[in-house]
C-alpha cells in the first residue's frame, strides 16, 4: 500500500518533498529526479530551491527527466514542458541544463522519440525519485484512462477533458495540442520512489481511485498500488474521498523516527 500523508497545505507538502530530495542528493550527488509539470509540484520546487540555496547544496551533478511533453509546439513556446521545466525547475534549482531531459515533441522525429527517451532513461540508470501529479481524469504523466499498465514512452492523444483543464495555460482552448509524448505507466513504475502530490477537492475522486480503487488501466493513477515504495501527499480536500483516512493519519503519527518518506 502507498503511504498516505495528509498535510495542511502545499507548503507543508513541499517541505516533505524537499527533505526527501535533499537527503537523496546528499547520498547520491548525481541523483536522477523525475520531474512533473502542472501546478501541483510548484510549491515543492520552490521549497527545494530554498533548501538548495540556504544549505549551499551542490546540485551540478543532479540529473532530471520530465514525464511528458506536448507534440508540435514550436521550440521555445512558453508552455512547452521544456520551457516550463527550464523556468520552474532548472533555473531556480540551479541544475545543469544539459543534464535535464524532456521528451522530444518535434513532429519530425516523433516516431522514434519514445524509444530514444527510454534508452536515455536506461542509460542514466533509471529515476531515483519521481514526482507525480494526477489529473482529474486520473492520469499520471499524460497516461489517460485506458493506458496500458505496462506502457512505455510513446505518443498519446489527450482527452478533451485534459485539453480543457490545460487551456488555462494557452490563449485559447484550440491552442492546446491534441497529442503528447509521455513516459508510460511501465516507465513510471521503474522509478525507485514515487511521490504523488494532489491538492484540492477537484482531485479527491482521482486520489481515492488511485489509492484505494481497483488497479485498472481505466484509472492510470491506480498503478501506484503496484509499486513497492510510493508516498502520496495530499491536503484534506484531496484526501476527502479516502475510506481509510483515520488509519493513514494514525500510521503517519506513529511513523518510526528513522524512516523517511
Ligand atoms: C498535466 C500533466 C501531469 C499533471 C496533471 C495535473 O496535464 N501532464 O503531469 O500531473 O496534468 O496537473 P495540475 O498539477 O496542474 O493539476
Amino acid at each position: 500500500m502507498a503511504e498516505v500523508v495528509i498535510v495542511d497545505d502545499e507548503e507543508a507538502a513541499g517541505a516533505l518533498v524537499a527533505d526527501a530530495i535533499v537527503a537523496l542528493i546528499r547520498r547520491k550527488p548525481d541523483a536522477v529526479l523525475g520531474l512533473a509539470t502542472g501546478s501541483t509540484p510548484l510549491a515543492s520546487y520552490r521549497a527545494l530551491a530554498s533548501r538548495i540555496a540556504d544549505e549551499r547544496i551542490d546540485v551540478r551533478g543532479v540529473r532530471g527527466f520530465a514525464l511528458d511533453e506536448y507534440v508540435g509546439l514550436p521550440a521555445g513556446h512558453p508552455e512547452s514542458y521544456r520551457s516550463v521545466i527550464t523556468r520552474e525547475v532548472v533555473e531556480p534549482l540551479g541544475l545543469t541544463p544539459e543534464l535535464v531531459r524532456v521528451p522530444n515533441g518535434d513532429p519530425a522525429s516523433i516516431r522514434t522519440a519514445g524509444a530514444d527517451y527510454e534508452a536515455s532513461l536506461l542509460a542514466a540508470g533509471g529515476v531515483d525519485l519521481q514526482i507525480l501529479g494526477i489529473g482529474r481524469t486520473g492520469h499520471i504523466g499524460f497516461n489517460e484512462p485506458g493506458s496500458s499498465l505496462a506502457s512505455l514512452t510513446r505518443v498519446k492523444t489527450l482527452t478533451e477533458h485534459t485539453r480543457e483543464d490545460n487551456a488555462r495555460f494557452f490563449n485559447s482552448p484550440d491552442d492546446v495540442p491534441m497529442h503528447c509524448i509521455t513516459q508510460g505507466i511501465g516507465t513510471i513504475l521503474r522509478a525507485r520512489h514515487l511521490v504523488l502530490l494532489a491538492f484540492g477537492e477537484a482531485k479527491a475522486r482521482a486520489v481515492a481511485a488511485a489509492v484505494e480503487g481497483p488497479v485498472s488501466a481505466s484509472q492510470p493513477g491506480s498503478a501506484i498500488q503496484l509499486h513497492p515504495h510510493t508516498t502520496v501527499i495530499v491536503d484534506d480536500a484531496a484526501a476527502s474521498g479516502l475510506a481509510n483516512l483515520d488509519y493513514y493519519r494514525h500510521a503517519w503519527a506513529h511513523k518510526p523516527d528513522w524512516q523517511r518518506i
